[in-house]
């Protein structure tokens, strides 16, 4: 027997109807990237291994076990994007954006790739939906970047969910805190993991983020950063605060959003729902001033955040209205099927979703068909019809049928 493949661990095939969720959110949020001014990139999916090391930070989870890297025929590292940000920050760099544009708002969406452990909500292939706003370093651009998030799972009527908001302060102004934070946490490290205690050794500040039960208590109990902020970073943390107050956006100090990966200053933030189980985080993402310069650019500002794009079809209402409402087409009799079709043809000119039947189906076997599509009506075309120019149309839902000439079938359909 010739073998079958499966598809691989922690990888989907997209398909319908699950697929019109996925066309609903990406349509939506098109929609209001374009009613906050933003433009598309689209960046290849493989890059070089360094971008993401230098870009993520070696010691992240991310870069240090996730990635998928392997060496190409010409003996050079790459790299399947584990996330959006850092090639997007070398695009804008090689495009020299920071001279012509200096500040500029950029979106994003298609796959990304982290070896992980597949779960629920975890994949291996999975895919965002991203935006990066370069150029400003205003608390305004981290309102505005937080509230283009919340306004998308509004519109998707997203229930049950919460904003996380933290500030992770500028990296000169950490280093004491994580002095602190390494005090306190190191009589504790026989409660830790391996990787806790590398964390504590190399990264204190992830520790934070440790989902070890034993450790929950004395986390929570940990000296926060937000103690520990410049008088600047003081003033730029409120000001976001009071912006999301004035929008109506509500949110939660979380002290212990660190984020994983190693860019951020400042704002973090993450969108989670209890929906979602242990995955909660369906968003998530912060100021990132640093990077650009890190990546070889000019020294400016950056803000952005991504969405697991899987995450939040888990939370899209399945009676969401999936902007489709296809029509059959069906015909009785072989010789009005060339007539049905050059009708279908119109009709799909028009903008209508018709389904027909390609193959030779008696009229019994095509009412089912339509059922079968999820069809909202039936379009009829007989032998009678056919000489009357007329068409019959069923509806599928109240059954009622009606006859009405073709030329008046454009406003039935609208109306
Ligand atoms: P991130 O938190 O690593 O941030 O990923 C953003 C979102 O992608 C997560 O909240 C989650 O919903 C989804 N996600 C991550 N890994 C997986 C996975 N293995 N399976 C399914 N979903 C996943 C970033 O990637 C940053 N680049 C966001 C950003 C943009 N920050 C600034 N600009």
């Amino acid at each position: 027997m010739t073998k079958k493949y499966q598809v691989l661990t922690g990888m989907h095939d997209l398909t319908d109807p699950e697929i019109k969720k996925w066309q609903l959110i990406e349509k939506t949020a098109r929609e209001i990237f374009r009613n906050y001014s933003y433009e598309e990139i689209r960046t290849p999916l493989l890059e070089s291994t360094e971008l993401f090391v230098r870009g993520i930070g070696e010691d992240t989870g991310v870069v240090s076990k996730e990635m998928y890297s392997f060496l190409d025929k010409g003996e050079d590292s790459v790299t399947l994007r584990p996330e959006g940000t850092a090639s997007v920050v070398r695009s804008v760099i090689n495009q020299n954006l920071f001279r012509h544009k200096p500040q500029s708002k950029l979106f994003y969406m298609g796959p990304m790739f982290r070896y992980e452990r597949p779960q629920k909500g975890r994949l291996r292939q999975f895919h965002q939906i991203g935006c990066e706003v370069f150029g400003s370093s205003s608390a305004y651009a981290d309102i505005e970047a937080i509230a283009v998030a919340d306004q998308l799972f509004k519109k998707l009527k997203i229930k049950n969910y919460q904003l996380k908001i933290n500030s992770l302060g500028l990296i000169e102004e950490r280093k004491k805190y994580l002095e602190e934070l390494k005090k306190y946490l190191k009589p504790h490290q026989d409660l830790m993991d391996e990787d806790d205690q590398k964390r504590l050794l190399k990264n204190p500040l992830r520790v934070l983020d440790s989902k070890n039960e034993k450790l929950q208590e004395i986390l929570n109990q940990a000296p926060k950063l937000l103690d520990h902020l410049s008088e600047d970073s003081k003033i730029h943390w409120q000001e976001v605060l009071k912006g999301l107050d004035e929008l109506g956006i509500k949110y939660e100090i979380d002290t212990r959003i660190v984020r994983g990966l190693d860019y951020y200053v400042r704002t973090a933030f993450e969108f989670t729902s209890n929906d979602l189980g242990s995955q909660s985080a369906f968003a998530g993402g912060g100021r990132y001033d640093g990077l650009i310069e890190e990546l070889g650019g000019p020294k400016s500002s950056a803000v952005g955040f991504a969405i697991g794009m899987e995450r939040l079809v888990m939370l899209l209402d399945d009676n969401l209205s999936l902007d489709s409402s296809p029509i059959y087409l069906a015909y009785s009799g072989d010789s009005i099927k060339l007539e049905a079709f050059k009708l279908c043809q119109k009709l799909r000119d028009q903008n209508h979703e018709i389904h027909f039947s390609l193959d030779d189906k008696s009229l019994k076997a095509q009412l089912k068909q339509a059922d079968k599509f999820g069809c909202s009506k039936v379009l009829i075309l007989g032998e009678q019809e056919l000489q009357k120019d007329s068409i019959t149309i069923k509806d599928l839902k109240t059954g009622k049928q009606e006859e009405v000439l073709v030329s008046d079938l454009e406003d039935k359909l609208t109306l």
